[in-house]
């Protein structure tokens, strides 16, 4: 059976290297996942006054996780942590208290910068936050990656990387497969 991968990506421009990434990477998913991006730059900032009358985007992003089998994060590091609009659509879909549509779903964790360090800090601090959330996470492989020429190429990860996100790929999704009970 067919499983459902909730792609949440932390940024929400155009050009965005880790949309890039993500849309190559989740080409190599392997039989039995199918990639659903969830959208984020629509929601409204999280105001804990709007619980009894959420916003449709709202609606729909819990709609979406909620029907998820696992969720992947796909992220940048904001000023060594996670961008505000990740954090807002984790804290949205997190509420109204007692209903939080994340519980329980197994989640990866990865992300695209430009430095160096390649996103680990905002991982880090993503796995906090998740963690407090009782999502279940893949530990290892990680997967900290430096935004180059050529990682994304006509749509697909450039031949450097290929191997090492299938790696990944694959055992995320053997991972995830193991966590439906
Ligand atoms: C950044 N960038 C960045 N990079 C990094 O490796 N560590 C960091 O702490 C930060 N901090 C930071 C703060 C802000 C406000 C911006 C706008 C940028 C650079 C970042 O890696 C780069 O802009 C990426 O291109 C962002 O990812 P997307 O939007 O291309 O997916």
């Amino acid at each position: 059976n067919q499983l459902t991968i909730a792609v949440v990506v932390g940024s929400v421009r155009k050009e965005s290297f880790n949309r890039q990434f993500a849309e190559a990477l989740v080409k190599q998913f392997p039989a039995g996942l199918t990639a659903r991006f969830i959208r984020i730059d629509d929601l409204p900032l999280y105001n804990q006054d709007d619980d009894a009358n959420p916003a449709p985007a709202v609606t729909r992003l819990r709609q979406e996780i909620k029907t998820a089998d696992a969720v992947l994060f796909v992220t940048p590091e904001y000023n060594r942590s996670v961008p505000g609009v990740l954090k807002n659509a984790i804290d949205h879909a997190s509420r109204p208290w007692g209903q939080s549509v994340w519980a329980g779903k197994p989640a990866g964790v990865v992300g695209v910068s430009v430095g160096a360090a390649g996103t680990c800090m905002a991982q880090q601090h993503l796995r906090n936050i998740i963690s407090y959330l009782n999502m279940p996470q893949l530990g290892q492989p990680e997967m900290f990656i430096q935004w180059k020429d050529g990682l994304v190429k006509d749509g697909a990860v450039g031949p450097d990387s290929k191997e090492f996100v299938q790696k990944y790929v694959d055992a995320f999704a053997a991972w995830v497969k193991q966590q439906q009970g």
